[in-house]
């Protein structure tokens, strides 16, 4: 993917990009929504093959970002593991967003496409409602935070627990080579 969509440009990631998605990650009030990974965790995972890390530019600056896990995997689920944007309110999220579900339905066999979301996040659901994922219910306690400044390891339990979100396409038909690059709107 390396496409421009109203003066964004939408490629993949690259080593000189981990400052730019530490920062932002880290910006003040994301820790509620998202987690954060030290140096050494994006450099590996840059380097494997099961993640997938996409960036938005304006005007050559970063300004988002996204790490796609279980690229290309067997079970053609993929999942969405982190967005981020450095400005919000913008529509870069919304935009990067749909790129990069096209660009995983386009160039993998993917059949389906997940991410989770804090049930709370109603900025991020408003986005991922708009791109046509659709809430799948909540898994408690699925995911583990630790919040500031008191650093105490939050579990997120039944009151906050993650709303499944996902997107489904239908199969590819047989012999239609635009097949892979299609999928239908009825997640
Ligand atoms: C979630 C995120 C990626 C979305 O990207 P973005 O560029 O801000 O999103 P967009 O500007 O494309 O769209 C935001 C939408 O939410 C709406 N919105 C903003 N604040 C809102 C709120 N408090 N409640 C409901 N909707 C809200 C906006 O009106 C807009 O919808 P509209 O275009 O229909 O008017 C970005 O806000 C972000 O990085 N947030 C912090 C990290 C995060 O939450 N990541 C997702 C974790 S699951």
């Amino acid at each position: 993917m390396n496409n421009k969509n109203a003066g964004i440009t939408f490629e993949r990631a690259s080593k000189g990009d981990v400052p730019f998605i530490m920062a932002t990650e880290r910006t003040d009030g994301y820790d509620a929504f998202v987690g954060r990974w030290d140096k050494a965790r994006h450099l590996a995972a840059l380097d494997d093959r099961n993640y997938a890390y996409f960036i938005a530019r304006e005007a050559d600056d970063p300004v988002a970002f996204t790490i796609v896990r279980d690229w290309a995997s067997p079970e053609r689920a993929t999942c969405v593991k982190r967005i981020v944007v450095s400005r919000p309110g913008n529509g870069v999220g919304r935009r990067l967003l749909r790129a990069v579900v096209d660009t995983i339905f386009g160039d993998t066999h993917a059949h389906r496409v997940w991410l989770g979301v804090f049930p709370e996040n109603a900025r991020a659901r408003r986005v991922y409602e708009a791109i046509g994922f659709k809430a799948g219910g909540i898994a408690r306690g699925s995911a583990f935070l630790r919040r500031r400044p008191s650093r105490r390891a939050d579990h997120v339990g039944a009151q906050a627990g993650m709303g499944g979100v996902s997107a489904t396409r239908t199969p590819p038909r047989a012999g239609s080579h635009t097949a892979r690059a299609r999928y239908a709107p009825r997640w």
